[in-house]
């Protein structure tokens, strides 16, 4: 059965109706059409591909040619999810012509809807500028892991009077700007709760409590896969990086006692030509014959 792609518009439908909104990272096709058969509302190629495909440290060393390729894979995996291609590092906060011409990217070549950036007032005329080019945008408040070394490392944000107020009122510039949705990640739940019911578009949490209009989480940290730390948000849905463990070591030991390959996973020759076959290679120098094709 196939479902029809979500949109902007349904997500917004959906906080207005006070429906949870539910949301996670994918980087590749095969797990792309897993979640997108499980009737997960939007995907979002997180540049925390950076960190848990390609072994980064943290977000900043992914590019945009390297982006690119995982949305490309993603959505050929996904048919009815929304998209969202995270712009990296440097792609959006040099120069404005140049992040409407890398968001157009993510639509054009990867094939993503919309895209999502991080920051709060600051990058509001670089937002409205994407949104001029028929665009559609996320915001991302909060611990914006873009900005690690500014802030000092992965630490939750917003836990002071004043640091409060700047990230509500962020919220509220992104809302004008014309955000369809906003991130709102590692702040205390109370704030976030506050930023809901102000906001009319939909706010999706990752360590911002319950009382967000949605959750996303990155799929390698609650699927067990990725274990190089854990935040206090995350958790395991799944130990699926012990299920591959097994199965490995499954593998490993059928391969080393010659339990697998058996008969059933192995192609037959017929009888009579395997005699033609033999009969041939007892007649022929094997050396002399293979170098006459070379
Ligand atoms: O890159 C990412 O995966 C993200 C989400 C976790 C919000 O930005």
């Amino acid at each position: 059965m196939s479902l029809q792609k979500i949109t902007t518009k349904d997500l917004i439908e959906k906080k207005k109706k006070g429906e949870k909104i539910v949301t996670i990272t994918s980087y590749d096709y095969s797990f792309a059409k897993i979640v997108d058969k499980s009737g997960i509302d939007l995907i979002l190629v997180g540049d925390s591909l950076s960190m848990v495909m390609l072994g980064y440290k943290n977000t900043l060393s992914v590019t945009m040619n390297e982006m690119i390729h995982h949305t490309k894979a993603v959505s050929r995996g996904a048919s009815n999810a929304l998209i969202v291609g995270d712009m990296p590092f440097l792609s959006y906060k040099v120069d404005v012509k140049e992040a409407v011409k890398n968001a157009g990217r993510f639509i054009q070549e990867g094939g993503a809807e919309a895209v999502k950036v991080e920051g709060g007032t600051e990058i509001c005329p670089t937002i409205d500028a994407i949104i001029k080019a028929d665009i559609q945008v996320m915001g991302h408040i909060g611990l914006t892991p873009q900005a690690i070394y500014k802030f000092g490392g992965f630490l939750v944000q917003g836990k002071t009077v004043e640091a409060a107020k700047r990230i509500i009122l962020d919220a509220k510039n992104l809302e004008e700007t014309g955000v369809f949705s906003i991130v709102l990640e590692s702040i205390p739940w109370q704030i976030a709760k506050l930023i809901t019911s102000i906001v009319d578009v939909p706010t999706i949490g990752i360590g911002a409590g319950p009382y967000c209009d949605g959750q996303i989480l990155v799929i390698h940290d609650m699927l067990g896969i990725f274990t190089d730390f854990k935040p206090k948000f995350v958790k395991y849905f799944g130990n699926i990086g012990e299920s591959i463990s097994n199965a490995l070591d499954n593998y490993k030991n059928e391969v080393i006692n010659g339990i697998y390959p058996s008969g059933e996973h192995s192609y037959e020759f017929p009888q009579q030509d395997l005699n033609k076959i033999n009969q041939w290679f007892d007649n022929v120098d094997i050396c002399e014959e293979a170098h006459k094709l070379t």
